[in-house]
């Protein structure tokens, strides 16, 4: 995959704020995230850190608002629109809560979803182009990301039969089919090859004890420089 400008993927920096980190959890529909981010808070926090969980979209006020009226949306709505609406509601979650909350050392901000989800469902699935939502990201806090990223990695398969088990109603992106969710693995798959070093790729068709032991040795990597190789 070819950028236009990869020039900019350097303007793109984590957060320094001595002894604290800012993770992000990523996957398509079924992929286990909720489950896993549970997982790593306890674990955190029973090595003393203070975790707080945050959503995407949503997260603030403002947030929860644009949230109910996209995935409320009973027209469809320009990509474009999609992912300014996104954007919105990010940089305000980083300034009103991330960026200040992170300055208390100790502290661990995981969110469930970032950009790489804009990349995949924007960028790719609903055909934007990576470029276009890297240069809207491309700007002061949007250009913030996370020190560790895991992609829950499943297939289309899984995804579809974990679906049907739930049976949950289905909001504006997940009454969509299969094609849909093959772009979004291709967009995850373009995320990883754009940040490598960021997303580990975490085999979630595994058992969830298996998913998260590959969780926890990126997070002893990570925050405790521990290498279990
Ligand atoms: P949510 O109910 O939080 O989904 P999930 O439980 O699968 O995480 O709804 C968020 C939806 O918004 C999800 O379908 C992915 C989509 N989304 C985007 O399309 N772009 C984005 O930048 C973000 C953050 C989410």
């Amino acid at each position: 995959m070819k950028l236009k400008n990869t020039e900019i993927l350097n303007n793109f920096r984590s957060p320094a704020f001595p002894g604290s980190f800012f993770l992000s959890f990523e996957g398509i529909e079924g992929a286990g995230k909720s489950t896993q981010i549970i997982s790593a808070k306890d674990y955190l926090e029973s090595q003393g850190f203070r975790v707080l969980i945050l959503r995407e979209p949503g997260g603030t006020p403002f947030g929860e608002k644009l949230r109910q009226a996209i995935l409320n949306s009973k027209t469809e709505l320009e990509p474009i629109s999609e992912a300014y609406l996104f954007a919105s509601s990010r940089a305000q979650l980083l300034t009103e809560v991330t960026l200040k909350e992170l300055n208390t050392p100790g502290t661990v901000i995981i969110y469930d979803r970032y950009i790489d989800s804009s990349i995949a469902y924007q960028g790719i699935a609903r055909g934007l182009g990576i470029d276009t939502v890297l240069n809207m990201h491309n700007v002061f806090p949007l250009n913030l990301i996370p020190h560790k990223t895991f992609y829950l990695k499943i297939s289309t398969e899984t995804s579809l039969g974990r679906q049907r088990v739930r049976n949950a109603p289905k909001d504006y992106f997940e009454s969509r089919g299969k094609d849909f969710y093959e772009n979004l693995i291709a967009g995850y798959d373009m995320s990883c090859e754009l940040f490598p070093e960021r997303i580990s790729i975490i085999d979630g068709n595994q058992s969830l004890e298996l998913v998260f032991e590959d969780i926890k040795e990126e997070l002893n990597k990570l925050i405790f420089k521990k290498d279990e190789q």
